[in-house]
């Protein structure tokens, strides 16, 4: 990369991608690196700026999470985060101790305007903390720059070696000026000149595309998700007439999908090919009721049609996939594995290919969307929620028919369109299609029907969610058009449990 790059070295946080993406919103190129990354590889890499996140662990204790201290002799500017300033200061001879009083949640934070950190911002700040030790005596040529109420070195700094840290988090909302702070960090103190944007980097892309591709062609596994839509729509670009998707149609879709899908790809410079695979699945699916076995027979029908499709194509050399940034992350590049990634389905390794052509792998999900927005993807494709590779079978409770499909199709537009009209906004949500049935009563009729379960979240990483609460008047409209216009639903309630215990799914 020729831009100006900062490297966030990790030291265990929970917010390490979050210090990244608000390293990008400021325009600066940022990559997550492991904290005891060898000092010559980090030298080599020519940062502007490092910063060092936080982490779980105290720093004196035996077998916590060390760096190098040559670090602090590189002459590059560093910001500590919270464990990362503790570790600075405890490797540059301060102290570091347990607190008398531990500060968590929002936090008053006096700010020194003087420092380079906190130019042009008021005295009085709020700043998340979250710490059980602190920073104490200081190590020559330190100085405090801020404080709370509880903790006298709030933030630190070494002017004249360009070291800062922070006690509190810059990086997450809670810090309602942290992103100025980390601006500040980077133009007043790194001599950044915000050379990062989305559009070089599409250009940057499109010229690794040609030249790992040559005259080549490449397929790619579309499911209609954001990453690989935009993954189609940049290949589309940089290699007209040379990619072929293959996008396979489970008939576990919501209402319309496919055909949007089809729509959103159909007038692009790619071979679109849109396989029907509705009546092969179902017949696999046929009878069987356990969730495990459901995933394995859709995962691995799936993979039989590409292998299918793909080997239809001839001689296509290289498999495009879309990867992004946090599945690199989270498949252990750095350290801890978190879960592996795979965005095709599960292809099985004895597929053939001389390459695998991965351009989004430098992105964060919400840069994959605007730059899909800027490839005149619409908002439908962009902004799609998360949904699960089986699809509609994990939310058709017992066994999956066809019959049982159409109905929560149904109900789930319904509970789709409500939600739009009343601009309710919710990360994900959904309809799901209970095995329970149960009486109902209708014009003078016994009826005995299915129930519709409605789920809507909130969640930033969809590790853990809160329950939207939805207002009774959205709730009671959706209920009563479900049931008046999807024959066989009798009743339908709102799922109110968040994640711990629940999990966003049923099945
Ligand atoms: P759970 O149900 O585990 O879901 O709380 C967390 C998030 O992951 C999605 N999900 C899946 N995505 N294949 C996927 O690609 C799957 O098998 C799968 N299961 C759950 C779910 O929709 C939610 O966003």
């Amino acid at each position: 990369m020729d831009n100006q790059l900062v490297v966030v070295l990790d030291f265990g946080g929970q917010y390490k991608e979050l210090i990244a993406r608000r390293v990008r919103e400021c325009s600066v190129a940022s990559v997550i690196k492991p904290g005891d990354m060898p000092v010559d590889e980090l030298a080599a890499l020519k940062p502007i700026g490092i910063i060092l996140t936080g982490g779980p662990d105290s720093v004196y204790r035996d077998g916590a999470p060390k760096c190098d201290p040559k670090l602090f002799e590189l002459g590059v500017p560093i910001l500590g985060i919270c464990y990362g300033m503790q570790l600075m200061i405890h490797t540059l001879g301060g102290a570091v101790e347990p607190c008398s009083v531990s500060e968590y949640g929002r936090t008053k934070v006096t700010v020194d305007p003087a420092s380079p950190i906190f130019a042009g911002m008021d005295k009085q700040q709020v700043g998340l903390m979250s710490h059980t030790d602190q920073v104490g005596a200081l190590p020559p040529g330190f100085q405090s720059i801020a404080h709370t109420a509880h903790c006298p070195n709030a933030a630190v700094a070494d002017p004249a070696r360009k070291l800062y840290g922070m006690q509190f988090h810059p990086e997450v909302e809670n810090t309602p000026n942290g992103t100025q702070m980390i601006y500040n960090f980077l133009y007043n103190v790194c001599g950044a000149k915000g050379d990062y944007n989305i559009g070089d980097y599409e250009t940057r892309m499109i010229a690794e595309i040609r030249e790992q591709v040559g005259d080549e062609h490449v397929v790619l596994g579309l499911s209609g998700g954001v990453d690989s839509s935009v993954c189609a729509a940049l290949l589309a670009k940089a290699i007209p007439g040379r990619v072929h998707c293959i996008f396979v149609d489970h008939g576990l879709m919501r209402k319309n999908e496919g055909d949007e899908v089809e729509a959103a790809f159909a007038g692009r410079d790619l071979h679109f090919i849109r396989v029907n695979a509705e009546e092969r699945f179902l017949r696999r699916l046929k009878g069987v009721t356990d969730p495990e076995r459901k995933r394995k027979i859709i995962g691995e029908e799936f993979v039989r049609v590409f292998e299918e499709e793909a080997a239809k194509l001839g001689d296509v050399r290289f498999l495009a996939q879309g990867t992004i940034y946090p599945d690199v992350i989270e498949s252990g590049v750095n350290s801890a594995v978190i879960k592996s990634h795979h965005n095709v389905g599960g292809l099985p390794e004895d597929i053939k290919f001389k390459g695998l052509v991965e351009p989004l792998r430098g992105l964060f999900k919400d840069e994959v969307r605007v730059l899909g927005r800027r490839l005149g993807l619409p908002e439908s494709i962009v902004n799609r929620q998360p949904f699960p590779g089986p699809g509609l079978a994990v939310r058709c409770i017992g066994e999956v028919t066809k019959e049982k499909l159409d109905m929560l199709r149904e109900a789930d537009a319904i509970f789709r369109e409500e939600m739009k009209r009343c601009r309710r906004r919710a990360d994900q949500y959904f309809a799901v299609l209970t095995d329970t049935r149960s009486v109902g009563v209708m014009g003078d009729f016994r009826t005995h029907g299915y129930t519709i379960a409605l789920r809507a979240v909130k969640t930033t990483d969809f590790m853990t969610c809160e329950v939207v609460p939805i207002a009774h008047s959205l709730l009671t409209r959706t209920a009563t058009r479900i049931v008046n216009e999807v024959k066989g639903v009798s009743r339908v309630v709102y799922d109110i449990t968040g994640k711990p215990p629940a999990t966003i799914e049923w099945e």
